[in-house]
């Protein structure tokens, strides 16, 4: 080979070189780019986060303070009239009034009722913490259970069968609500000596399905709504929980023949 020749190839292998080089500087130069990309878009994530913590928080606040004035208003008061009532007793029994003692006793058994009412209450508002923390599965058989605890003599029969999967969150809480309001009011209303609670999973969707064998009452027909002298809001905001949350909601009555309540959404 001639030394011109020898020294065209070195100058073409140093072209090839370089321009590998500056092949490889171009890419680096790319995944820096992406890199930084990455970089801020994770930074942005970050921040958004914490403004959502920071929201979460607020709201956490704004809700404690919320028990915390119900408590106290409510809880707090009946406990400071209960106190009252007992003191009052153990006075009158030191004086030997037992008819006297009797009354205020039996006035504090009431107010330990209303109490318990009130508790009962206040642990059924917070039902969003339980919701998340158990499902709508586990929170309905705890639900059942307390009920089943106060209302023993309710024949209550459920049949849950559907999987925590099968339920779409943002049905969960329509259908506690919805329970937690159908049980209220047969226990308020009905006089039912059987009650039947069924959610289950058919072919097009998720039915939540209430029945008791109670009283029932005159509906003003298109799908039961109460009677006009109603002045209740749990049956309208059963429906408007329902039908908000993408579903159909039938409520069916008549006197003597028992409540059906029947909630429905497509699966989608
Ligand atoms: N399962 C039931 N059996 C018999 N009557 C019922 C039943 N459910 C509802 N009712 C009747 O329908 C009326 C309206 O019920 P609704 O839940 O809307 O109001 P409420 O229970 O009276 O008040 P609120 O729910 O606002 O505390 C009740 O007053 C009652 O007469
Ligand atoms: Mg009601």
């Amino acid at each position: 080979m001639s030394s011109a020749a020898a020294k065209g190839d070195a100058g073409a292998g140093a072209n090839d070189v370089y321009s590998m080089v500056r092949g490889l500087q171009r890419q680096l130069h790319l995944q820096r780019s992406a890199l930084d990309a990455v970089h801020a878009q994770a930074r942005e994530s970050e921040l958004k986060l914490r403004q959502a913590t920071a929201a979460l928080m607020t709201a956490q606040e704004v809700e404690r303070k919320r028990i915390a004035s119900e408590l106290h208003d409510s809880v707090g008061s009946a406990l400071n009239a209960l106190t009252f009532a007992v003191g009052g007793a153990l006075v009158l029994t030191g004086k030997g009034d037992s008819e006297g003692t009797a009354n205020l006793l039996q006035r504090a058994a009431q107010q330990v009722k209303g109490i318990l009412d009130d508790v009962r209450r206040i642990a059924m508002d917070l039902r969003p913490a339980i919701l998340d923390d158990l499902g709508i599965v586990g929170t309905l058989s705890w639900f059942f259970r307390e009920f089943l605890a106060v209302y023993p003599h309710v024949a209550l029969r459920t049949q849950i069968e559907v999987k925590e999967a099968d339920v779409a969150e943002p049905l969960r809480t329509p259908i506690f609500r919805v329970t937690q309001e159908a049980l209220n009011n047969i226990v308020k209303y009905a006089n039912a000596t059987e009650v039947l609670v069924r959610l289950a999973r058919g072919q097009t969707g998720i039915v939540l399905e209430i029945k008791d064998n109670g009283s029932g009452f005159v509906t003003r027909g298109n799908g039961g709504k109460p009677h006009p002298g109603s002045t209740g809001l749990g049956l309208s905001s059963m429906r408007d929980r329902v039908e908000f949350s993408g579903g159909e909601f039938h409520l069916s009555s008549a006197p003597g023949q028992g409540t059906q309540i029947v909630a429905s959404w497509p699966l989608s």
